[in-house]
């Protein structure tokens, strides 16, 4: 029991060490492929911009949050209670890290719950993987008085982890026996692999209505268990997975059933305009706000998040436009590249 713990607790702690280890631009995030149409004669003062947003059914002020990233160990709740520092200073709704550790070990639920401890009136979402049973579900929600709890699908860091799951097939049962009676709202969400239009009209039909699409280009979970494992090696997988601009091109045509978030490499406010302006309605970020509140500290972090958000307002005035609502109206201008994956994929 000890050593299970004991390994448990390991495994977080090197997620936490190899994330922030990884280099941005380490693999395309395919920002870069998306060019935002600049606007001579902006009809709007800065202060007017109101980038107001709802993320699981909550009223938000802004249009970001912390994404799932960890608990289950010392040094991981000193990072969650960091984070939630940010959240409480900031108002953003904060994910913690998959909860199976404090499920089935409770002596290490407190790495989770100090999130709600340092942020009593915050939004918090609760993580679970989609092996879980609704019984474990509500316990995860109920040990942090979550608002949202967030199922995560990460098939291949399983796949490419030795130690990780073979088994898929009830993924789409419990998340359909979940989303049919969990009492706070659900948002599925991949780990940085992307989902595909198929995933989400699956997704649709099983009854989820909020997604998080966590594409290809940031953490990148395919390279970091490579780097775990010591025999089998698997980097040739290292780019696998849908990219986040990608992943929200082929969310299109289910954006009017379903509210989809982006996350997935998101590293400047630039980046996260042009999430919005491909429909998503708020946007995640893990690492860039790990590394932050590791290398730099709680106020220097609310100051990040601060600026962030004031620059994205600033480019909805270059846009011209004054609310989520208008930015999906902004025109886009896509690259070749992008163009030629939406006819293969029959996108247009
Ligand atoms: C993650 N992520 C993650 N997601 C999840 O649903 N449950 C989890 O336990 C974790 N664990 C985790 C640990 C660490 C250290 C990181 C950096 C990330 C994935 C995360 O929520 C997000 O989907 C991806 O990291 C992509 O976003 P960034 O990091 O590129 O902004």
């Amino acid at each position: 029991m000890r050593k299970e713990i004991h390994q448990r607790s390991q495994r977080k702690n090197e997620h936490v060490k190899h994330a922030m280890h990884q280099k941005t631009g380490e693999v395309l995030s395919d920002f870069e492929r998306v060019t935002l149409l600049h606007h001579s004669l902006p009809d709007l003062n800065l202060d007017e911009i109101d980038l107001s947003t709802m993320i699981a059914d909550h009223h938000v002020p802004i249009p970001l949050y912390i994404n799932a990233m960890t608990g289950g160990s010392e040094w991981t709740e000193s990072i969650n209670r960091k984070l939630a520092g940010v959240a409480a200073a900031t108002g953003i709704p904060m994910a913690v890290g998959s909860m199976h550790a404090a499920l089935r070990h409770e002596e290490l639920s407190s790495s989770y719950s100090i999130v709600r401890e340092v942020n009593p009136d915050g939004l918090i979402f609760a993580n679970v993987g989609a092996d879980v049973s609704l019984e474990g579900a509500r316990r995860a929600v109920e040990m942090i008085d979550a608002d949202a709890l967030q199922i995560h699908i990460n098939a291949p860091q399983e796949l490419i982890m030795p130690e990780g799951d073979r088994d898929f097939k009830s993924w789409r049962a419990n998340i359909e026996s979940i989303i049919g009676h969990m009492e706070v709202p659900v948002i599925v969400k991949e780990v940085g692999f992307g989902m595909s239009r198929k995933a989400l009209l699956t997704l649709n039909a099983l009854g989820v209505r909020h997604v998080d699409i966590s594409g290809k280009g940031g953490t990148n979970f395919a390279r970091i268990e490579n780097a775990r494992r010591k025999s089998g090696d698997m980097s040739y997988l290292g780019d696998w997975g849908i990219s986040t601009v990608r992943a929200l091109l082929e969310s299109q045509s289910v954006q009017s059933d379903m509210s989809v978030m982006a996350s997935g490499g998101i590293s400047t406010p630039l980046d996260a305009v042009k999430c919005l302006a491909l429909g998503a309605r708020g946007v995640g970020m893990s690492r860039m706000l790990l590394k932050s509140v590791e290398d730099a500290g709680v106020d220097e972090t609310i100051g990040y998040v601060d600026t962030f958000q004031n620059q994205m307002k600033r480019i909805a005035v270059m846009v011209n436009a004054a609310t989520i609502e208008e930015l999906r109206k902004t025109p886009l201008v896509l690259d070749p590249e992008l163009l030629s994956w939406m006819s293969q994929r029959q996108l247009v």
